[in-house]
């Protein structure tokens, strides 16, 4: 008897393939080219995704024979769970696999907008020692509020409690006593954005949350703000905060994620006081690993029609 295939639609850690292979049938495609994708999923029993992969109702009716969907990380919202749900396939993530090293990756670009580390690189290698154009900021005795305080807006409030700086929160769906517990604050939106020298963005890509930091609330901002998002690209407006950054009224950004990816362009792109990075909060190898592993456990599970508990 055949074995049940596993479609693997974006790079998965030599670990998570190992395991797989163990059991099934292993092909790989680029998720991100449909005309590879759509016919690679005609025999799939599983598919295994990152975020590239638009795993669509198009995406799903294309598969006949699939059980589940798999993805290697944390946000759902490349895959449409209600049509697959519909079509009778599960929908796994690997919810915790990513988290330390999305919330290191918020920090790097906090610490280094603050300190200008980019642009002061750049001029240094490209032959200019300049130290008072850039001097920075601290982060001591300085405010900075988080947007969604879940797993990983925990992880970073934790973190940063050990700078000395006052912690806000905007997350309307947590106990204001279990954010005390932790050091933070809960606030409206407004109030955080009236009082933070920092805003961390920590929130899922939902109907809420897109556009969720625009033109308006960027108006509502303290002076010199600095703004991080880590968490999905289109909850900050890109053209908004690059307009707000030339007026001047944000001081500095670090975007990790955008609202098209990949992408070669972004208004964000070419100021001097934007640090940015191609989706890397996950991309540590302790996160591959874990993400692949925990994938692959679930599959497992799945295909052999057992309960798949939270990993
Ligand atoms: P989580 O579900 O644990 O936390 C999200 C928090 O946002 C929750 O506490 C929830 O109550 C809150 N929230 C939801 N809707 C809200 C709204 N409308 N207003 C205010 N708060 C709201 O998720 P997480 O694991 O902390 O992940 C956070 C984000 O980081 C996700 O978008 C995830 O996809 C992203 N992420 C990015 C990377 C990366 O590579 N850059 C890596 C991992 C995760
Ligand atoms: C996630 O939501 O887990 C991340 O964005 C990381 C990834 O895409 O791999």
């Amino acid at each position: 008897m055949s074995k049940p295939v596993v479609l693997v639609a974006e790079e998965l850690s030599p670990a998570g393939i190992a395991l797989l292979e163990e059991d099934f049938e292993v092909r790989s495609t680029d998720g991100s080219d449909r005309s590879q994708l759509l016919p690679a999923l005609a025999e799939a029993d599983a598919l295994i995704v990152r975020s590239a992969t638009k795993v669509d109702a198009e995406a799903i009716a294309s598969a006949p024979r699939l059980q589940v969907v798999a993805r290697a990380g944390v946000g759902l919202d490349n895959v449409d769970v209600p049509a697959a749900t519909k079509a009778g396939v599960l929908v796994v993530n690997a919810p915790t696999s990513n988290i330390v090293s999305a919330a290191e990756q918020a920090i790097t670009l906090l610490l280094a907008n603050a300190r200008n580390t980019a642009p002061a690189h750049n001029a240094l290698v490209n032959g200019e020692w300049k130290r008072s154009k850039y001097t920075g900021v601290e982060l001591y005795d300085k405010t900075v509020g988080v947007l969604g305080l879940g797993r990983i807006g925990v992880l970073v409030a934790q973190r940063l409690s050990a700078f000395g700086v006052r912690l806000l929160a905007y997350d309307p769906y947590v106990q204001a006593a279990r954010a005390a517990q932790i050091g933070v604050q809960l606030v409206t939106l407004d109030e955080l954005l009236e009082r933070s020298d920092f805003i961390t963005v920590h929130l899922p890509k939902t109907k809420d949350t897109l556009g969720l930091i625009g033109e308006a609330e960027l108006r509502k901002v303290k002076p010199n703000v600095r703004i991080v998002n880590a968490a999905r690209g289109g909850i900050v407006d890109e053209e908004a905060l690059a307009a707000a950054i030339r007026e001047g009224r944000v001081a500095g950004a670090g975007i990790d994620v955008f609202a098209t990816e990949p992408t070669t362009s972004s208004p964000l792109f070419g100021l001097d006081n934007v640090l940015v990075t191609p989706h890397l909060g996950a991309s540590t190898h302790e996160a591959q690993e874990k993400a692949g592993t925990q994938v692959a456990r679930s599959v497992k599970l799945a295909l052999s029609g057992e309960f798949v508990p939270d990993a």
